[in-house]
């Protein structure tokens, strides 16, 4: 049977590493067409050729910063003229799957210690960025039923731990705007869908701790974290559900992480 994303139109940000890069290539591999994301163009250059490869008829890259509202609507008026080239009549100038994935952590200090530059940074980008994005890619969904918005929140957006203020309060606010979008879309057909990870080994530790490589490995020792795919492959699969369903919210975490603050470690893996 053909996927049901054959020759849709996904949109991710933050498709340069991590999550988003994985996602391209996987919904790439399922015949969807790209438009992807992130303030990084070399990266994401190499990722849309990896997606091309996998088989996305179409890859298109473009810079996009989603702390800022003049990037965010660039990046959507260039998005409506890349399908717009390929649409047969102006109804079908359509985007189905919006992936709203740009985002992280930046320190581990407690509010005590925290610094109004990384608090700043971690709203603009969990919370605003996907508020910005949002509003400008509803035009192009909300004649377009069947489409998916997914946001990618975390479960510290559910439960809280110390030195996480900033970025838990960033990710519980992005479940509450997927609840509001979702009353507000009720009656367009429009899903809108929270997916959220526990522990995953991506650049997020990295770039938490500022390039120290040494303290971004220590959450990953003796565990076995979730990688990049295993998310992609669930934004993938709550996306190509038929257009009558409606994931509200997914968290997944690995088997070794029973809570945010047990996780199995073993001396050595
Ligand atoms: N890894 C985890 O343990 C984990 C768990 C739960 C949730 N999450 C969430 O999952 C999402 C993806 O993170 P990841 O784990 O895949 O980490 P990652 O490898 O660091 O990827 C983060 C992506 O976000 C992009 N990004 C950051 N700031 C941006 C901005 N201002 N404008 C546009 N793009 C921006 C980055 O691209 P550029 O730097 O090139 O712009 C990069 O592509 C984030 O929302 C994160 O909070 C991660």
């Amino acid at each position: 049977m053909a996927s049901r994303l054959a020759n849709k139109w996904v949109l991710i940000t933050g498709a340069s590493s991590g999550f988003g890069a994985a996602a391209a290539r996987q919904f790439g591999a399922e015949g969807a067409r790209l438009l992807l994301g992130a303030r990084r163009m070399d990266r994401l250059e190499a990722v849309a050729a990896e997606a091309r490869q996998a088989g996305a008829p179409e890859a298109h890259i473009h810079a996009l910063d989603v702390s800022s509202t003049p990037s965010v609507n660039a990046f959507l008026a260039w998005s409506r003229e890349r399908i717009a080239a390929s649409a047969a009549t102006p109804e079908a100038v359509a985007l189905d799957v919006l992936i709203n994935n740009a985002g992280g952590a930046l320190g581990l200090e407690p509010i005590a210690e925290g610094r109004d530059e990384d608090w700043e940074t971690m709203m603009q980008t969990n919370v605003l960025g996907i508020l910005r994005m949002t509003r400008a890619a509803l035009p192009l969904m909300v004649n377009n039923p069947g489409g998916s918005i997914i946001n990618v929140g975390s479960l510290a957006g559910r439960v809280a731990y110390e030195g996480g203020a900033a970025y838990c309060g960033a990710k519980a606010a992005e479940l509450q705007i997927t609840k509001a979008l979702r009353l507000e879309l009720s009656g367009t057909g429009v899903r809108v869908s929270s997916v959220d990870p526990g522990l995953a080994e991506t650049e997020f530790s990295l770039v938490r701790f500022k390039g120290d490589a040494a303290k971004a490995k220590k959450p990953y020792e003796g565990t076995f974290p979730l990688v990049a795919d295993d998310i992609a492959e669930i934004l993938v699969w709550v996306a190509s559900r038929p257009p009558h369903v409606n994931i509200d919210e997914m968290l997944i975490k690995p088997t070794d992480q029973a809570a945010i603050h047990k996780i199995y470690r073993r001396k050595t893996v």
